[in-house]
Parts: structure tokens; C-alpha cells; sequence
């Protein structure tokens, strides 16, 4: 099992229930949206993984595409958008035979921790060949390291504890432990950035970045980037 496969499976253990699923989704659709440049912005999201509240992101610009690497993930998305010429959804081998300079605005947020620094370095590469020269490129959910896991866990109980899951999310974090999500961090690892070596990350990659004041969703021990093409 890899990263994706663990994405992929119906009910990702990840979320501690459906209202979970939909609240996270909810919170970074609202985010993202603060960030999209006008409301005709071309915008990908790429790694969208469920994207429950993707309507709410695509109301906000003129076409949102959503990458997704996991087949049923995928799969269930194409279904539900099907018919809305507003939405696409691609594989990632679409998203990288684009044209260049496709999008107003590209955002990874929460993928980069399950690639390699070699494979974050290609998909910069892609992402600078797609953007607009005036375009942005959101980098959400960069996990500094020390003490991740303590942290998400405290952030998880909260989150839950101000959007009505809290036990929901007690028993969540137990069975996240007895998942395979620990084998695989073992196994695959997880990447870590500290803030000036995600800056010099991406300033290697042709980008101009800098912090963003708060990250996407409900962890704010993690770090979004704001970048521009240098
Ligand atoms: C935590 S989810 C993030 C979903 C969504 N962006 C969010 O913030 O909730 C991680 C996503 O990374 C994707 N992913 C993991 N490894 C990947 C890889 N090697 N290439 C592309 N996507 C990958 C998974 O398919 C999954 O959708």
C-alpha cells in the first residue's frame, strides 16, 4: 500500500465521520476562496482528495479543475460533477500535459507531506510551467518538524470540539492508531519543511514566496506559502 491506495478507500480513516469530512472540506473551500484573484480565475486544485464542498470554490471562479491521483476518489468526483461545465477533473498525467500558462491560481494543499522532496521539486516544475506569469500559487499544510502528531491530534480534538464531534473524534484518533497509517508513515514517511527550506524550495523552483499570516483549514501549526512566478 502507498499513499494513494490509503486515499482511495471508500471511507478514508482519516475523517472521523461524514460531518468531519464535510466540515474540513467546508473550511478549506471558504479558505481557498479568499484567495482566488477574480471571479472568472481559471483554478486547480490539485490532490483535492474528496473536495466535498467543491461547488462552494467553483462558485467563486470561472472553472475549477480538480486533480485527483486516487481512482475511486476520482471516480466519484467525475459523478458527481458530471454535466457541470464549470468543473473538470483530470488524472495527474492530464493535469501535466496542459498547456502552459493555464491557471490564475494552483493550489497543494495537504499532498506535499506524502511526496518526496524529488517528486514535490517535479511538480513545482509542472506548476510554474502552468501558471499564468501573473498567476498564484498556494502551498497549504507544509508540516514543520517536531511534535506533528501531538499537534494535528490537539488541533483534530478542537476542531471537533467546536463543530459537534468531538467524541466522534476521540474514537477517530484510537482508530487512526490502529490503522495503517502509522505502517505507512514508517514505510513511506511523511515530509516535513521548516519555513526557510520550503521558502528556498521554492525560490529553487522559479517561484517568489512568502508565508501566508494563517494556514488553510483548522491546523495552525502548519504553513501555507503564497507565491508568485520570479
Ligand atoms: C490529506 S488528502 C488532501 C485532500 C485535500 N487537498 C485536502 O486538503 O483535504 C491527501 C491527498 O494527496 C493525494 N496524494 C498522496 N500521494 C500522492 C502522490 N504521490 N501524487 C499525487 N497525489 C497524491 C491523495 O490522493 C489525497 O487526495
Amino acid at each position: 500500500m502507498d499513499w494513494i491506495s490509503f486515499y482511495d478507500f471508500k471511507h478514508s480513516v482519516i475523517y472521523v465521520n461524514a460531518r468531519h469530512r464535510d466540515v474540513h472540506y467546508r473550511t478549506i473551500a471558504e479558505d481557498i476562496r479568499k484567495l482566488v484573484p477574480s471571479p472568472d480565475a481559471s483554478v486547480l486544485d490539485y490532490g483535492c482528495g474528496e473536495a466535498t464542498s467543491a461547488n462552494l470554490l467553483a462558485a467563486a471562479c470561472g472553472q475549477l479543475t480538480m486533480v485527483e491521483a486516487a481512482p475511486n476518489v476520482r471516480a466519484a468526483l467525475i459523478a458527481r460533477h458530471a454535466g457541470d461545465a464549470r468543473i473538470a477533473v483530470l488524472t495527474p498525467e492530464q493535469a501535466a500535459a496542459l498547456p502552459e500558462a493555464s491557471f490564475d491560481m494552483i493550489v497543494l494543499h495537504s499532498v506535499a507531506q506524502y511526496l518526496t522532496g524529488a517528486e514535490l521539486d517535479g511538480l513545482l516544475a509542472t506548476f510554474r510551467r502552468l501558471l499564468k506569469p501573473s498567476g498564484t500559487f498556494v502551498l497549504g499544510d507544509i508540516i514543520p518538524p517536531r511534535l506533528a502528531a501531538p499537534f494535528a491530534a490537539l488541533a483534530l480534538l478542537r476542531f471537533g470540539a467546536a463543530n459537534g464531534f468531538f467524541w466522534a473524534a476521540v474514537g477517530g484518533l484510537i482508530r487512526i492508531l490502529l490503522s495503517d497509517y502509522f505502517t505507512l508513515k514508517k514505510t513511506h514517511g511523511l515530509s516535513h519543511y521548516e519555513e526557510a527550506a520550503m521558502l528556498e524550495k521554492l525560490r529553487r523552483a522559479g517561484f517568489a514566496p512568502e508565508r501566508a499570516a494563517r494556514n488553510i483549514g483548522h491546523n495552525q501549526r502548519r504553513m501555507t506559502f503564497l507565491s508568485k512566478r520570479a
